[in-house]
């Protein structure tokens, strides 16, 4: 297991290019199951989530090649039992279930595991393909769906935290092979969404309203090879702005898209740091004084919960109090207990976390509890006195493209260790 070593104190200038996005390169990567002719993905981010989405692919028959950012997949002839030993390892697997019942008209999933940021519902998921016509049962940790006529429908997908992302993309991929139209009131509206709906009707789908509240499927009988380029990842984008806001003195993203980034350039912006964005570049300069802020995590267009963790390293190292909720996942807070062991001030009362600044964090040896927080914690080490040490961090690596390579070409100055 590799852990990390942050040597904190140095500066970060340059530039740096954003990865395909992981959240969108998943789904789509489950879409190419749709079809028998092949389909090529381009920028597809070298991730283990991604390694585990195209293991799961092959293991379900699908032929697959990875060439750099490419990968091609042609799924002739597929099963429709997905391995529990790598679908557990993973939450995004669930989102084979929609393309399987969609052409196969059934599927046998394990519950799926993931990051550890409580209680990960798949309710919504399930009540889209009910209302499709499918029959569903949860059986020893396994969910089975049954499905050989799918018909068109109307469905909210709305749950009481907001709309859900995958199970929007569940119910998108399962209709689009459906008979007649279906309507997703409540859809999730993020970016990854509208990516993969682009997708699907390249694929021949007829989809329209993605990145809106109501999207609109009318089913086709098949659907056929297609090539895509995946978008940046926003996500990452973000946190190399806040490594930036943390320890930069003049950072470009280059391939990144400001437009999906709005929810994050805002606080940011408010924060006191200066930013210039153009069509796919975003600057930030870590200029002047910073002032507290008060975030709550929404669905998309709000501010992200995949940014909180990184936010709240931020605000540690920022004079005075800010205040922080999450509204999607509550219970997303592992990394206040670690960033508290490098000084933080911060007091946590249910999903609110109260960030009292402090002027300087101290190295300590911390644990990554899941991805984001892992996340948190590399940037804090970033300002810290001392080096940091990041025991398990196999979790970053499930979501950031090098991302240690990328911070030391602007300056950070990161090993990694194998114990
Ligand atoms: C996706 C992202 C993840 C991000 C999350 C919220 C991928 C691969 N992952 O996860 O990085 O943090 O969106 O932006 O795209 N919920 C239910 N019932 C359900 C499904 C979800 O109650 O059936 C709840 C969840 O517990 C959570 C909220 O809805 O409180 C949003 O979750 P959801 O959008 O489904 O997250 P994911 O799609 O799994």
């Amino acid at each position: 297991m590799d852990k990390i070593l942050v040597h904190g104190g140095r500066k970060l200038a340059g530039r740096v290019r954003i990865s395909g996005s992981k959240n969108s390169a998943l789904p789509i990567l489950a879409a190419t199951l749709l079809t028998k002719e092949p389909c090529v993905i381009h920028r597809v981010p070298d991730l283990s989530d991604i390694h585990y989405m195209l293991t799961i692919l092959s293991e379900l028959g699908a032929e697959v090649e990875r060439a750099s950012g490419t990968v091609r997949v042609r799924a002739e002839n597929i099963t429709t039992d997905a391995p529990y030993e790598i679908v557990r390892k993973m939450r995004a697997s669930v989102c084979i279930l929609g393309p399987l019942i969609g052409r196969e008209g059934e599927a046998s999933v394990s519950l799926p595991g993931g990051c550890v940021i409580g209680d990960r519902p798949i309710d919504l998921h399930l009540k889209g393909f009910e209302a499709l016509g499918a029959a569903v049962s949860v059986k020893s940790g396994n969910v089975r769906v049954l499905a050989p006529h799918l018909k068109g429908t109307n469905v909210s997908l709305r749950g009481k935290f907001g709309s859900t992302v995958l199970g929007t993309d569940n119910v998108m991929m399962a209709a689009a092979l459906a008979d007649g139209i279906t309507i997703i009131d409540s859809a999730a509206e993020e970016p990854e969404v509208v990516d993969l709906a682009n997708f699907l009707n390249k694929m021949g789908a007829k989809i329209e309203g993605a990145g809106s509240r109501r999207i609109v499927i009318e089913g086709v009988k098949e659907l056929h090879g297609a090539e895509h380029e995946v978008i940046p990842d926003r996500i990452e984008a973000g946190t190399f702005l806040v490594a930036a806001a943390i320890a930069g003195v003049n950072v470009t993203l280059t391939r990144a898209f400001p437009e999906h980034l709005k929810a994050v350039l805002d606080p940011l912006g408010q924060a006191g740091f200066h930013i210039e964005t153009s069509a796919d570049q975003v600057t930030l300069k870590a200029n002047g004084s910073r002032k507290p802020l008060r975030l709550d995590t929404e669905p998309y267009p709000g501010f992200p919960t995949d940014m909180q963790a990184q936010m709240c390293a931020l605000l540690t190292m920022t004079d005075g109090i800010s205040v922080v909720t999450d509204n999607v996942f509550p219970q997303r807070f592992m990394h206040v207990a670690e960033l508290k062991r490098m000084g933080a001030n911060i007091e946590l009362n249910g999903g609110t976390a109260i960030i009292h600044g402090v002027p300087k964090l101290e190295a300590a040896p911390v644990m990554a509890s899941d991805l984001r927080a892992s996340a948190a914690l590399l940037l804090a080490g970033l300002a810290a006195d001392g080096v940091t040490e990041i025991n398990r961090v196999y979790h970053i690596d499930r979501g950031y493209e090098r991302i240690d390579d990328k911070l030391n070409d602007i300056g950070a100055q990161i090993e990694r260790v194998k114990v």
